[in-house]
């Protein structure tokens, strides 16, 4: 049996002034930490899943994510960034681009035994509608849908926000805002990695917690954020993650909130959900 491909994984550093319960002013020290520990295990690659800072102005946030990319420079392993909503709230992606040094379109990593599928898909909070929220431009539906229908090996699909819907009982940020912990259209998003005849398992940041919530036989993961505090009585979770990909997951997440799980993934797809049991609730 040949070795497991090793991923390590950082989310959700949040570099900048300590906002509610994230605790940004350990996000450089942290992470140069986290540089440290790849650079001694020597992972295959290294993911971050986005929210490198905490938002102020466009001039404050280029400025922070500059001090971020110039510690992620230490890193001797290869690394692939895709942005959060507080990347995007006064940069764009290409401006983000330009400060890591890399691109951020859409795009799959061939690692082997596994593809990494990096879906970039727009992480824009938009805060002038009625309804503030993320808004998933089809363009980016289609590109994962074709990426996973043209899957021919297992695939770990990696994003800032959730794809699974799982619910936010307790979580410091979401119990109460459940719609801006993933994408209006996830029931779509859902069905697009439904179409996966390859074993898959999701990956994303964003809800500052780590879950497993299996849908459809496709596990999803969500990684504590590298700096959050609610879980951690006020001090930063100093939360990075090992992720080893064979013919089982298995996922371990270090600091002060640790957490494992070791998944199975397999291309078997579950026996679709009833409808209501009672008509009068249909409508809900
Ligand atoms: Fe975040």
């Amino acid at each position: 049996m040949t070795a497991p491909l090793r991923i390590a994984v950082v989310a959700d550093i949040h570099h900048g002034l300590p906002s509610h319960t994230k605790r940004g002013d350990a996000g450089l020290d942290l992470l140069a930490r986290f540089v440290a520990f790849c650079n001694a295990e020597r992972p295959d690659l290294v993911l971050d899943l986005g929210d490198r800072i905490s938002d102020v102005d466009a001039q404050t946030d280029a400025r922070l994510e500059a001090e971020v990319a110039e510690v992620f420079r230490d890193l001797d392993a290869p690394i692939r960034h895709v942005c959060g909503n507080h990347d995007r709230d006064h940069l764009s992606v290409e401006e983000n681009a330009a400060i890591l040094g890399a691109p951020l379109a859409s795009e799959v990593v061939d690692l082997g035994a596994w593809d990494v599928a990096l879906w970039r898909a727009d992480a824009k909070i938009h805060r002038d509608r009625p309804r503030p929220g993320f808004d998933l431009p089809e363009a980016d539906l289609l590109w994962l849908s074709r990426t996973i229908q043209a899957a021919t090996k297992p695939t770990l699909v990696v994003t800032h926000v959730p794809m699974s819907g799982h619910a936010q009982t307790g979580n410091y940020y979401f119990q109460r805002n459940p719609h801006l912990a993933t994408y209006p259209q996830s029931e779509r998003v859902r069905a697009a990695l439904s179409q996966a005849r390859v074993p898959v398992v999701a990956l994303a940041g964003h809800v500052h917690w780590n879950t497993v919530t299996t849908v459809d036989g496709i596990p999803h993961l969500t990684q504590q954020s590298l700096t959050e505090s609610f879980t951690t009585a006020g001090d930063p979770a100093e939360a990075w993650g090992m992720l080893e990909l064979s013919d089982v997951v298995r996922w371990q997440v270090f600091g002060l909130d640790p957490f494992e799980a070791t998944v199975t993934p397999t291309a078997r797809r579950w026996t679709p959900p009833l409808a209501p049991f009672f008509t009068e609730l249909a409508a809900e």
